[in-house]
């Protein structure tokens, strides 16, 4: 489903968002009310997943029934929030130099507010509050309501903590405020936490059990995003074939959901994430393929291609399993694009272990992958039980491997799609020129074209001519 990444994919949260929302021109207040103000404005930078990003536009719509307006100038801001991610150590060692970086400001002015939330604040609870003096709040991802009451206790001089985890909370009849940049796409929140255990993951311990959101709530959550020019959903879950809704005595899976969702309108385009491969039904592909506007793409996580590591994982399937789980997908849905994340160096991973990866990366032909080094999180199955013995130069030339061999599956399948021709939604101006725009077609790859007087939101068909690492290029058929 996520993380970082330097190249600003939409799907991503791209290190740390400033939001972008007009702030009060505080020049012309008096130097009390200067303060006053100054406190009410919030600053957010948000940190790992899309979950995150979806739980920032919670966060700031709590924070804005209570008279709080969103800046995007950290300068101006009277209450600075970071969303923290806890999957890797180095995206805490990350937020780690962001709180440094960001300590001058309240030495110039002890009045600011800086409060830690997200799964961070949940993993190290009090630790943050007594190590770092530069915190004054702590919340997990459970306690967003609570944040009005522990900025007040903190603005009266009180470190203030809440990072109890809850079993129903969804945070369903909260409309976020939506903060991404371009008003096409959007993400909408499903269900909260996860109930598998994989071995090497955090997750489950800092967000908690799963839940499932009202549906309801979601198709409400929906229309009003299309009837406000959005064309574009992703539904978001760690594990969103769990999705489950149980109401007089029936019940509601992921792939009626997704059905339903795709009802709102046939201009509505429905993406998802994230499936695991154990729980990726047929009923749910035979879904994808019968509606045109559930884009043609799945984010289908292998993290290793050895069964043996795969036990060790905890991932409840063997490499044929998922194998089977891609034939399946290529026989219901002959276009669809895939893509994994892909774990190196996972406790007592062999060469051997390493080339089934690769190899069957190479069977899939991925057409785009997310690939990491392990990481041992502390108090995860396998921290507990399993040394983590593979030394990080090898780890690191493992990765390394798996990344060269995506880049070669990466170009094959952008190459195959010159000569086609696609229907793209228009996401808006490209970043080289005025004059070209950018959009995505069904399977989720980026497409440039010159595209003079068209609008975002907005679909086309486009005809590609050639492609680069990163992008098809190509012309609007009328
Ligand atoms: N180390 C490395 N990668 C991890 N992921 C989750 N936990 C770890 C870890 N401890 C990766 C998995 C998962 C993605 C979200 O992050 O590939 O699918
Ligand atoms: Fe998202 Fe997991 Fe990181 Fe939390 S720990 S922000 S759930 S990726």
């Amino acid at each position: 489903m996520y993380f970082y990444k330097a190249s600003g994919n939409r799907q991503q949260a791209t290190g740390h968002q400033g939001i972008k929302f007009r702030s009060p021109d505080t020049r012309r207040l008096s130097p009390l009310n200067y303060m006053q103000q100054m406190l009410k404005d919030v600053y957010i930078e948000t940190y790992g997943c899309q979950m995150n990003v979806a739980d920032s536009e919670v966060v700031m719509s709590i924070l804005a029934d209570n008279g709080f307006k969103l800046t995007h100038n950290i300068d101006e801001a009277g209450l600075i929030l970071i969303n923290t991610c806890s999957i890797r150590e180095n995206a805490e060692q990350r937020i780690w130099g962001r709180l440094k970086a960001i300590k001058h400001l309240k030495r110039k002015n002890k009045e600011i507010i800086i409060g830690l939330i997200g799964c961070m604040a949940e993993r190290l609870k009090k630790r943050v509050l007594e190590t770092d003096q530069l915190v004054d709040i702590v919340v997990g991802p459970d306690a967003y309501r609570e944040l009005p009451k522990l900025v007040a206790e903190a603005e009266s001089g009180h470190k203030a903590i809440n990072v109890l985890l809850s079993r129903e909370e969804t945070y369903a009849d909260i409309s976020p405020v939506r903060m991404d940049k371009n008003g096409v796409s959007s993400f909408v929140s499903i269900m909260r936490g996860c109930n598998n255990m994989c071995a090497y993951c955090v997750v489950p311990y800092v967000r908690g059990a799963e839940r499932s959101r009202d549906p309801e709530s979601i198709l409400k959550e929906v229309k009003e995003l299309f009837n406000s020019g959005y064309r574009e959903v992703t539904l978001l879950g760690q594990n969103v074939d769990s999705y489950k809704w149980n109401s007089d005595d029936n019940v509601l899976t992921f792939a009626v959901l997704l059905e339903i969702v795709a009802q709102v309108n046939p201009l509505l385009r429905v993406r998802f994430s994230t499936s695991h491969p154990k729980d990726i039904s047929d009923d749910l592909l035979k879904t994808i393929s019968r509606y045109n506007n559930i884009c043609k793409h799945i984010h289908l996580p292998a993290q290793s291609g050895s069964s043996r590591i795969l036990k060790l994982m905890n991932r409840e399937y063997t490499r044929e399993w998922y194998m089977g789980r891609i034939n399946a997908i290529r026989s219901i849905i002959p276009d669809c694009a895939l893509s994994t994340d892909m774990i190196s160096g996972f406790c007592t991973e062999t060469d051997e272990d390493h080339q089934a990866s690769l190899s069957l990366m190479e069977w899939a032909g991925f057409d785009f992958a997310y690939m990491f080094k392990y990481s041992e999180r502390p108090g995860t199955r396998a921290a507990r039980k399993y040394k983590d013995d593979i030394p990080d130069e090898i780890k690191t030339k493992r990765l390394n491997e798996i990344i060269s061999l995506q880049n070669k599956l990466s170009a094959i399948s952008k190459r195959q799609d010159v000569g086609k021709v696609f229907e793209v939604l228009i996401e808006g101006p490209s970043k080289r020129s005025p004059d070209y725009f950018s959009g995505r077609t069904s399977q989720n790859k980026v497409v440039v074209f010159p595209g003079k007087g068209r609008k975002k939101g907005e679909y086309i068909t486009v005809y590609i001519e050639r492609c680069t690492s990163a992008t098809l290029i190509g012309k609007i058929l009328e």
